[in-house]
């Protein structure tokens, strides 16, 4: 399998929202996305939004319309094939692609803990992703008790080894890319971040692991962004972009987490 990562000279920062599964109704989805387009379009980030797999032809055609040049990520995936078949409940990265979706979240906490996703069910996914060139998302990092008992390094070097399992080729600048996204467990949703040298540090052991991988992607941080704290996060050495949940959520700070990334 031939996957690409982003040559450093071309890579522009990525601010991802992650809409998990909000707002309630098409209709708040599409005002949110043309609140959204109220603000100046902003092309130095690439910026990706990932609604519900249920939303992304509203979201896509209202991106559309309002000619805002941001794409698409879908949320999840069909582990067990990648066309169609039948799967009851599953949406199939060909589905994903038709669509729209250039991108999809893999490994998320909340799959890996509320729908016990195992590696074994991460590899086959990321499989499914690349064979029908969607670019993955792929999130990793620690729960609070690991944290606490100096664990996070041991824990990501184990999250990372899937992608070992995937055998990869190295490409530059071509389709699909990978993308590792930083999110401590205990720092999603609950206002709580690791300080800036934590971060740092583990940005800088991820692109250690990375390096013996020969994989050079993009690590994003993610874990309680919002627009009060993304200028110091935006400011860490090694941090190429964030993936923001609830922030994404209004428009207006979306849209600062979005400029601080402009300026970097
Ligand atoms: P949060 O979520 O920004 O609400 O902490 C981040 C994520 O889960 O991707």
């Amino acid at each position: 399998m031939t996957i690409s990562t982003v040559s450093s000279a071309s890579r522009k920062p990525w601010v991802i929202a992650n809409w998990k599964m909000n707002p309630t109704s098409q209709s708040q989805a599409i005002t949110l996305i043309e609140q959204l387009a109220q603000k100046a379009s902003i092309n130095q980030v690439n910026v990706i939004i990932t609604p519900s797999n249920l939303h992304l032809a509203t979201v896509k055609n209202t991106l559309n319309q309002l000619q805002l040049p941001y794409q698409l990520a879908g949320q999840n995936l069909c582990a067990e094939h990648s066309e169609n078949g039948a799967y009851t409940g599953e949406t199939s990265a060909t589905q994903l692609a038709d669509i729209g979706a250039e991108y999809v979240l893999i490994g998320h906490s909340e799959r890996r803990q509320y729908y016990a996703e195992t590696d074994a069910i991460l590899v086959k996914k990321i499989h499914h992703a690349f064979a029908k060139n969607l670019s993955v998302i792929f999130c990793i990092g620690e729960t609070h008790e690991q944290y606490l008992a100096k664990q996070t390094f041991e824990v990501i070097s184990q999250q990372l080894n899937v992608l070992a399992e995937l055998k990869f080729q190295i490409q530059a600048n071509s389709v699909p890319k990978l993308l590792i996204a930083y999110e401590p467990v205990w720092a999603i949703g609950t206002g709580l971040t690791p300080t800036i040298s934590e971060i740092e540090t583990v940005h800088q052991f991820i692109n250690e692991q990375l390096n013996k991988l020969t994989l050079d992607s993009p690590v994003l941080y993610g874990g309680s962004v919002n627009a009060n704290n993304v200028n110091d996060i935006a400011s860490i050495s090694g941090v190429d972009g964030v993936l923001v949940g609830g922030a994404s959520l209004n428009a207006e700070s979306f849209y600062q987490i979005i400029e601080a990334f402009a300026k970097k």
